[in-house]
């Protein structure tokens, strides 16, 4: 009777499984900070995508970790970038089986660290990356991503990947917009992910969110969908149910909410230490992410959720 009168039901196919891929290995390689998470080789990512298709999860977001790292991330838009070579096999592997979404950001191809191109001040340069997510945009289209999911948080980046990739002739690939990220300590496990270790790249105040301030996700929202967003992003999710439960009264497109990688990491380190069932944690939080309002859920526990929670569910 308690499921027949529940509210709230998390579906598999409301989650996308955020893949990490990295160039020269292969083997996969765990990622410490991730129990159960991965950085792939291109062949480990394709048998991946496809159990996760077998288990019924429809969607995957990738990230692509370079061998080279430079200055201004040129493997991001390369077209024999890791991302484009993965995304590439796994069109081939899945055809539209399988959404595939490219997380669309430099900080895994800087060697700074920063999601953009620095200025002589050290300062990322906002105006002077837009033309580098753009080239990017253009470039994970080409090698056959479903969908781009910009991540850096620069002003007008929506409107300046729409403008390339709808003048590269791929008007029908949708933007799924980090619209609200904020700028917040729970992303520590994705940067040991991604090879960020540049203590310069872990200070993004000057173009994440403060966490302090609720309202302005709806001025970065509305400023998104205006410039051409299809799907908006709350980021991280459980500590900003609020922000999401808004987002979902202010808008009439999708949204997604990134249960990120220290939501994930609290966890199961809690769950290791025997101090919280993490199975009961990891499914009350995917069901409050969704109750709040997010219909599209990033998470890491994707493949766990598919495979049946746990026995929870
Ligand atoms: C930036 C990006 C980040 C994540 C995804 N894309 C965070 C950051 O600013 O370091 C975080 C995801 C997570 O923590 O799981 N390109």
């Amino acid at each position: 009777m308690r499921d027949l009168v529940a509210d709230t039901r998390v579906d598999v196919r409301d989650l996308i499984a955020p893949l990490f891929v990295r160039e020269g290995i292969d083997a996969p390689i765990p990622i410490n900070s991730l129990p159960g998470v991965v950085q792939h080789s291109v062949e480990s990512l394709r048998r991946e995508v496809g159990e996760l298709a077998e288990l019924g999860v429809k969607s995957i977001m990738v990230f692509g970790i370079p061998e080279h790292k430079d200055a201004v991330g040129s493997q991001s838009c390369a077209a024999d970038g890791v991302a484009q070579l993965a995304l590439q096999q796994l069109r081939a592997d899945v055809g539209d089986d399988v959404v595939l979404v490219a997380d669309l950001c430099v900080d895994e191809y800087t060697d700074h660290g920063h999601c953009g191109i620095i200025d002589e001040h050290g300062n990322v340069d906002n105006d002077a990356t837009l033309a580098l997510y753009a080239a990017a945009a253009v470039a994970q289209a080409d090698a056959g991503a479903h969908m781009v999911a910009p991540s850096g948080m620069m002003d007008g980046q929506v409107a300046a990947i729409r403008a390339a990739l709808d003048s590269a002739g791929h008007t029908n690939i949708p933007i799924m917009a980090y619209s609200s990220k904020y700028a917040s300590g729970l992303y520590g496990p994705f940067r040991e992910a991604v090879d960020v270790t540049s203590a310069g790249g872990g200070d993004r105040k000057g173009y994440q969110q403060d966490w302090r301030n609720g309202r302005e996700a709806l001025v970065e929202v509305a400023g998104d969908i205006a410039q051409g967003a299809d799907i908006v992003m709350v980021k991280p999710a459980v500590t900003y149910l609020d922000v999401i439960s808004s987002v979902r009264s202010a808008v009439d497109i999708p949204v997604a909410a990134y249960h990120v990688s220290g939501e994930y990491a609290m966890i199961k380190a809690a769950a290791a230490n025997g101090w919280i069932d993490g199975d009961v944690v990891a499914l009350e939080q995917l069901t409050a992410i969704k109750r709040a309002g997010a219909g599209i859920i990033l998470t890491y526990l994707t493949r766990w959720f598919a495979e049946g929670a746990g026995g929870l569910r």
